[in-house]
C-alpha cells in the first residue's frame, strides 16, 4: 500500500463494536446470535452484488475505484493546490448537495475548528468557505468577507444545470468581470468529462482549469474524487492520507463475512433494526470534527435509500431517517427522547479514542464538592466518560446503540470512515433490492422550479403547478 509503515496503518484501524445491539446487552430488545445469522444470505447477497459491480460506472459504482485509480490526477491536484495556496486569499466553493457536504465534512474534520480567524501564517492555505445555498443574505454576507479578485472560485457540479450553483456562478462571473479579473485566473471547475453547461463553458471560454467528476461517481460519493480532493489539498489535507485510508477499509471488507466486515455488519444491523421499525438513524459523534461527517452522512444515507420502488419495479416506500446529533451537546437536548421517548431508532456513535490535544481541568472551588471533583482529570477523559455514559443509559433503557472506534481523527482513519459507510450504504441498498444511486425525488422538485422560473420546455409543469386548487384561507391562521 505504501502509505506509513503497516503496524501505524494497522494501529489506526476504526472498528465496529456492535454489542449494544445484541440480547446480551439490550435484553429482550437486542439481536440474538440466530436472529443476525438469519441475515447471512442477504448480506452474501448484497456483498456479492457489490464486489460484481464496483467500478460499473453504468451502475453509479465508480467510486469503488476512486482509492486506486487517481495517481495522475493526485499529482495534478498537488500541483494545482501549491499554485492556489500561493496565489490566493480566499478559496471558495460554489455548489450544493454531493459537491458541498463533502468538502464541508474534511474541512470540518480536518482543520483546526476556527481556521479562518487564524493569522495567515498559521493557515496552511487561503480562507476557506462552501456556498451551499442561494440564500441571498448568505451570499451577500459571504462577499463582505472575500474579495473577488483574490479568490479562486471552485465550481463543482456534474450537470453545470444545478440552479443554485450555476446562480452562484453568474453572480461570481459578473463580480470578476466588473472587477477587470479573467475568470480564467479565478476559477476551477469540478464537473463531468464530457457533457453538461461547465465543458461548454470552459470551452467558450478558451478552456478554464477543470477536474473531471467521473461518469460512474454521484455527487453523494464524490468526496474521494476532485469535488472532494481539490479543497481538501488546498486547506493543507494529505489527500494521499485520505485515499490509504478508504483502501485499507476497502480492503477489510473485501472479505464477505458479515462478522469480519465492518460495513456489511453496519448494513445489516441497520436493514433489521428497520424490520423491527427503527426507522430513525442517529448519528452521533462525539467530537466537534466530526459534526459534519454526521451531515454528510445524513445525505448518504437518505438520499440513497429513500425509495418507492424496487429494481423489479414494485412499490416499496424504504429508507431510514437519518439524525445527525452531537456529543455531548446533544445529551442536553435529544438524548431524554433517545432513552425515553418511542423505540424507533438506533444510536451509532463515532467515538474517539483519542482527541488531537489533552485539556486538563484545573483544581478549584475545593469546598464545593460537585464542582471541585472535575480538577485533575482532562476534558479527553470527561468528553469519553460521557460518551461512555450515553452508550450505558440507553443500553440500560433497551435502546440499540452501536460504536465505530476510531483511534485518532487524521486523514487516514477519515478516509476508512467514508469508504465505511459508503459501503454500509451500498450493502444496504442491495440488500433492499433498490437503485442506491438514483435521486428521482430530488428531480421534482428541481423541475417544479425551473417552471416556476420560467425556464423553457417547463410549461407543461408550470401548467400541472397552476392547477394545483386555491388555497383554503381557513387553512391559514
Ligand atoms: O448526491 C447527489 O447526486 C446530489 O446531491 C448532487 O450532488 C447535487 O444535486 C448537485 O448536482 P450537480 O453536481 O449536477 O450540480
Amino acid at each position: 500500500m505504501g502509505y506509513k509503515t503497516k503496524e501505524w496503518r494497522n494501529s489506526m484501524r476504526v472498528t465496529l463494536d456492535y454489542n449494544n445491539m445484541t440480547d446480551k446487552f439490550l435484553g429482550a430488545q437486542g439481536f440474538t446470535a440466530k436472529k443476525l445469522s438469519s441475515y447471512q444470505s442477504k448480506a452474501a447477497a448484497a456483498w456479492n452484488y457489490v464486489k460484481e459491480n464496483r467500478g460499473k460506472d453504468e451502475l453509479y459504482m465508480g467510486w469503488t475505484e476512486l482509492p486506486y485509480n487517481q495517481n495522475e490526477i493526485v499529482a495534478d491536484i498537488l500541483e494545482t493546490a501549491k499554485t492556489v495556496r500561493k496565489k490566493f486569499q480566499y478559496f471558495v466553493v460554489l455548489g450544493i448537495g454531493g459537491s458541498a457536504l463533502g468538502p464541508i465534512m474534511a474541512f470540518n474534520a480536518l482543520c483546526h475548528l476556527h481556521y479562518n480567524d487564524l493569522p495567515k501564517i498559521k493557515r496552511k492555505g487561503p480562507k476557506f468557505y462552501v456556498e451551499d445555498n442561494v440564500d441571498p443574505v448568505r451570499m451577500r454576507d459571504l462577499l463582505d468577507v472575500i474579495e473577488p479578485a483574490k479568490t479562486c472560485f471552485n465550481v463543482v457540479s456534474k450537470s453545470g444545470a444545478t440552479s443554485e450553483t450555476m446562480t452562484q456562478y453568474l453572480i461570481i462571473l459578473d463580480l470578476l468581470k466588473k472587477a477587470g479579473v479573467d475568470v480564467k485566473e479565478n476559477v476551477i471547475f469540478t464537473t463531468d468529462a464530457n457533457k453538461g453547461n461547465l465543458k461548454k463553458i470552459s470551452d467558450e471560454c478558451g478552456g478554464i482549469k477543470s477536474y473531471v467528476l467521473p461518469d460512474g461517481v454521484g455527487g453523494r460519493f464524490s468526496q474521494l474524487c476532485p469535488v472532494g480532493l481539490l479543497p481538501a489539498a488546498v486547506l493543507g489535507i494529505d489527500i494521499k492520507g485520505l485515499l490509504a485510508g478508504a483502501a485499507y477499509m476497502d480492503h477489510i471488507c473485501r472479505q464477505p463475512s458479515m462478522r469480519k466486515n465492518p460495513a456489511l455488519m453496519s448494513a445489516v444491523l441497520q436493514i433489521a433494526a428497520m424490520e423491527e421499525g427503527k426507522n430513525v438513524g442517529v448519528m452521533m459523534p462525539y467530537s466537534d470534527n466530526l459534526k459534519f461527517l454526521a451531515d454528510w452522512y445524513c445525505q448518504l444515507w437518505a438520499e440513497s435509500l429513500g425509495k418507492n420502488e424496487t429494481l423489479d419495479g414494485k412499490p416499496c416506500n424504504v429508507g431510514q431517517t437519518p439524525v445527525k446529533s452531537l456529543g455531548v451537546t446533544d445529551q442536553h437536548s435529544q438524548v431524554q427522547l433517545y432513552t425515553e421517548g418511542p423505540f424507533d431508532k438506533v444510536v451509532t456513535f463515532l467515538s474517539l479514542k483519542k482527541y488531537a490535544c489533552e485539556m486538563p481541568i484545573p483544581h478549584g472551588c475545593e469546598n464545593i464538592p460537585d464542582v471541585a471533583f472535575l480538577g485533575g482529570h482532562t476534558m479527553e477523559e470527561l468528553i469519553q466518560a460521557e460518551n461512555a455514559a450515553t452508550a450505558y443509559a440507553l443500553t440500560k433503557a433497551g435502546r440499540m446503540n452501536y460504536t465505530l472506534w476510531i483511534p485518532e481523527l487524521n486523514a487516514f482513519t477519515l478516509g476508512q470512515l467514508l469508504f465505511l459507510f459508503e459501503l454500509q450504504t451500498a450493502y444496504a441498498g442491495a440488500m433492499l433490492n433498490i437503485n442506491t444511486f438514483n435521486q428521482p425525488g430530488v428531480e421534482e422538485g428541481k423541475k417544479a422550479t425551473f417552471a416556476l422560473l420560467g425556464k423553457s420546455g417547463y410549461a407543461e409543469k408550470k401548467k400541472e403547478l397552476d392547477s394545483l386548487p386555491a388555497k383554503d384561507s381557513n387553512c391559514i391562521i
